[in-house]
């Protein structure tokens, strides 16, 4: 063992016994040395270790203090967690994005609506249209910002919400993920800290463990969504520089969080100066009758950025999204230039065709029909069909079932045991990484109720029946 690692042992002792409180302050890295013996460099390196197991957190210029203790359970309150800053979720990803890609595997762990419903044929006849004229290639109107009356549409559906937008607000990016990465990117430095939902989509894992960002998360609230009296606490003890939320049909859960809530959450972030990435990607995919509203609407101060995309409403083959970058539109165009140059100028020209006259809104209306049906007629399948201690979230919008498995259950051994038998589903590792949610599925329900897709589920539920009847592993 490294003399490090024994100082960090002798040091995590105390703050597990107690005698470090929850936020008292370390001895200095100086003070260190002299009580300990070991040199400034073994000091150091045991500091870092404690941090990135989360047991101790950094303020400039202040030292060292200890953390709150790591939380257990999924929608427990008031619990904060700090994270390694070397998550390694990267290569669970690849992994598993690349075992659900044949055209064999039948796609309930998907991030993807149904293509069916997707590419709508008006668009595909724009496409064509547009296709055998050489001007709709014509990169030099659609670099950084992106299509001028693309960028107009897109800030005209803003102001129908009720926030004021200017096409200039508007950088056009290649798929949400895009808007996501670069605004994340123009707001932070290596090291800083991030904060994110507990359970959130994979890829503001990979984003934050590329950035070299130190990963704070925030524990769902079992009846809310959002807990805001954590929120409060984090942002008091941690130098959080940006957030990065999903507040409206949450990937994986589903749920949506408040109006009020979003408003207290702005009011927070306006009085600590902290920004906020809102991943609203699924926002057009609501089943009731008013689209809900972002962070954006609530923010005075321009501490957001909105990164929405089209690919979960017109097909993610188009690769096309956006992000509301106000001030940091600039930096963001900047980076934009620097990596993928610009979004598909054919695909951007007939979007404009599509949205002005008004194609997108009869689609938009017959895609969220569809996945309410067929995510109901999914929802009650399992409800008759699965185990008992099985419990299922089902909420009004978006197109996953996130499912709850008895404890003993490793999503992870069901995923790997399906894939064998040609059915793909989400484990919940890929969203949470704490040990102790291993045991949630997120199921792609977008798709008809086929004998395909019913074959499909009831080897799932079977796997559960049979692992229940196994002693654990
Ligand atoms: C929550 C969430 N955000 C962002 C993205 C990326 O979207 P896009 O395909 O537009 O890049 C996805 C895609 O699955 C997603 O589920």
């Amino acid at each position: 063992m490294y003399k490090s690692e024994q100082l960090a042992q002798n040091l995590k002792l105390l703050i597990e016994n107690g005698t470090w409180k929850v936020h008292s302050k370390l001895p200095s890295l100086r003070e260190q040395v002299q009580r300990s013996g070991f040199s400034l460099i073994t000091v150091m390196n045991a500091y870092q270790e404690l941090e990135s197991q989360g047991l101790i957190y950094s303020k400039e210029k202040s030292g060292y203090f200890v953390a709150e203790q790591v939380t257990t359970q999924i929608p427990q309150t008031h619990a904060v967690v700090a994270l390694n800053p070397k998550i390694e979720i990267n290569s669970l990803v690849f992994k598993y994005l690349k075992s659900i890609q044949s055209k064999h595997i039948s796609p309930l762990g998907s991030a993807f609506p149904d293509s069916q419903l997707l590419y709508p044929p008006k668009l595909i006849q724009i496409m064509g249209q547009l296709s055998r004229n050489r001007h709709s290639y014509d990169q030099t109107t659609n670099l950084p910002p992106g299509n001028l009356e693309l960028r107009k549409l897109i800030a005209q559906r803003y102001c129908m919400q009720g926030i004021p937008t200017d096409a200039d607000d508007i950088v056009i990016t290649s798929g949400g993920l895009e808007a996501l990465n670069l605004s994340l990117q123009a707001i932070t430095q290596p090291g800083d800290y991030i904060l994110l939902q507990q359970t959130i989509f994979y890829g503001a894992w990979q984003a934050a463990e590329r950035l070299g960002l130190k990963v704070i998360t925030l524990p769902e609230h079992p009846q809310h969504g959002f807990d805001i009296e954590a929120f409060e606490q984090v942002i008091q003890t941690y130098p959080i520089k940006v957030c990065w939320f999903m507040l409206n049909a949450h990937n994986p859960i589903g749920f949506t969080v408040s109006d009020e809530i979003k408003y207290k959450i702005a009011q927070l972030l306006h009085e600590h100066q902290i920004h906020l990435i809102e991943d609203d990607v699924y926002e057009e995919l609501f089943y009731g009758s008013q689209k809900p509203l972002p962070m954006k609407y609530f923010d005075q101060q321009n501490l957001v950025l909105h990164c929405s995309s089209f690919s979960k409403t017109l097909g993610s083959g188009f690769r096309m999204g956006w992000v509301y970058a106000g001030k940091f539109s600039e930096h963001i165009q900047h980076l934009q230039l620097m990596s993928t140059i610009s979004a598909n100028a054919l695909i951007q020209n007939a979007l404009v065709e599509f949205l002005s006259h008004h194609h997108y809104e009869k689609h938009l209306r017959m895609l969220r029909r569809a996945l309410e049906k067929n995510k109901k007629q999914f929802f009650q399948y399992l409800k008759q069909h699965l185990p008992e201690g099985c419990k299922v979230y089902n909420y009004p919008s978006g197109y996953f079932l996130w499912i709850q498995l008895p404890d003993k259950v490793s999503s992870m051994q069901v995923y790997e045991q399906l894939i064998q038998q040609q059915v793909g589903v989400a484990p919940s590792p890929l969203f949470n990484v704490l040990p102790s949610h291993q045991h949630f599925i997120r199921m792609n329900c977008s798709f008809e109720w086929t004998e395909q897709i019913q074959h499909a589920v009831d080897q799932f539920v079977k796997i559960i029946d049979n692992r229940l009847l196994k002693p654990s592993t």
